[in-house]
């Protein structure tokens, strides 16, 4: 399976239920398809039914191929179990369609793997009235994990949140003040607000944990390291293009499969049953920033997060997700 630290291939049945945000390219295209090969369902949790729809056939494609390779273990299944359901996470209108639609469906939740996001974006609020790169990457998946919590507690042992973090967060500090940027549009530190989307999600990941510590849900979070995609898309004129092409040139950027071993590792592998709490590099625990660690931070952003989302949760989401801390 190519150099680097790696899973196993993990036999799982269809009655497995893995959702994936942003599963329809890149990381999370990887993530869904070996979870599927290894025979879970696996939901795609995208914006673009067209585009999901054309990843479901690539991922078919190549499921055929691995399967004419003979790597044991995958599933003898004739057709990955894949399917396509809508999600924007720039609207917490549809956030909460989306989780309405899947309580309804009555489906257990095994994994919920929030890896979708955006990087190296100019300014741009949402509907909601918040910077973009805040909503679509940190809010908006708190927004799914404290709705779709309930579910998970009650899908039996062993569910895990994982959140698609980035060793960016170290290049940030947290600043409550200017969480939602208010400042001119022109002068957006791009860059900066992607970190700390990131270094919410890692604090997110140890406040949470705290919370829903010894039950059957664990949340952890994980960077990939820099990995060749399409989230760098942003970086396509001048010294951005040229840092680009060195770092694709010169190996020091990942391919998707290879930077979504880490991830595929955390999703299937037994081993990791009720690890909790943590953050992963390359298949390890590893410490993240000053910030990030900060116990009375994590319990200042937990709260003012709490407060920004509170008019699209009900009362009982409020009350699941903010457990009190045994
Ligand atoms: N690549 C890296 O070097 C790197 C490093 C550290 C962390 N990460 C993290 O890894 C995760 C996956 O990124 P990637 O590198 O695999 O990039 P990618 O190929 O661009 O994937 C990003 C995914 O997020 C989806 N997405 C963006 N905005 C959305 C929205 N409003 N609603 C629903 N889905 C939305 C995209 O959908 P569309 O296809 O419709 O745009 C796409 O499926 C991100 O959270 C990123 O921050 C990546």
């Amino acid at each position: 399976m190519g150099s680097g630290p790696s899973f196993p291939i993990v036999p799982m049945t269809r009655d497995k239920i893995i959702l994936i945000t942003g599963a329809n390219s890149g990381l999370g295209y990887e993530i869904g398809k070996w979870s599927a090969m290894m025979g879970a369902t696996v939901i795609l949790a995208c914006r673009s039914e067209s585009k999901t729809k054309e990843a479901i056939v690539k991922m078919n494609q190549e499921f055929q191929a691995e399967k004419s390779k003979e790597i044991s273990r995958l599933s003898e299944n004739t057709t990955l179990a894949l399917e396509f359901m809508h999600l924007d996470l720039a609207s917490f209108e549809s956030v909460t369609n989306f989780c309405e639609a899947f309580k309804k469906s009555g489906r257990k939740l095994h994994v919920l793997f929030c890896n979708a996001g955006m990087a190296f974006i100019p300014y741009q609020k949402t509907a909601d009235g918040i910077e973009m790169l805040l909503q679509v990457n940190y809010l908006s998946h708190f927004v799914m994990i404290a709705k779709l919590l309930g579910v998970m507690q009650q899908s039996g042992p062993d569910c895990r949140i994982l959140l698609m973090s980035s060793g960016a967060h170290k290049a940030v500090t947290l600043d409550l003040k200017t969480m939602n940027y208010s400042g001119p549009p022109d002068d957006f530190p791009s860059f900066n607000y992607y970190g700390r989307s990131k270094l919410y999600q890692i604090m997110q990941t140890a406040a949470l944990g705290r919370r829903i510590s010894g039950s059957n849900v664990t949340i952890n979070s994980i960077h990939p390291g820099i990995v060749d995609t399409a989230i760098w898309r942003g970086w396509d004129t001048g010294i951005k293009k040229c840092l680009l092409c060195c770092m694709q040139c010169s190996g020091v950027a990942k391919s998707a499969f290879q930077g979504a071993k880490c991830s595929i590792d955390l999703t299937v592998n037994p081993k990791h049953a009720g690890v909790n709490g943590l953050y992963w590099v390359d298949c390890k625990i590893v410490t993240p920033s000053s910030d990030a660690r900060n116990k009375q931070k994590q319990e200042e952003l937990w709260e003012t997060t709490l407060e920004l989302v509170r008019p699209y949760l009900t009362e009982e989401e409020m009350k699941r997700i903010n457990i009190e801390i045994k």
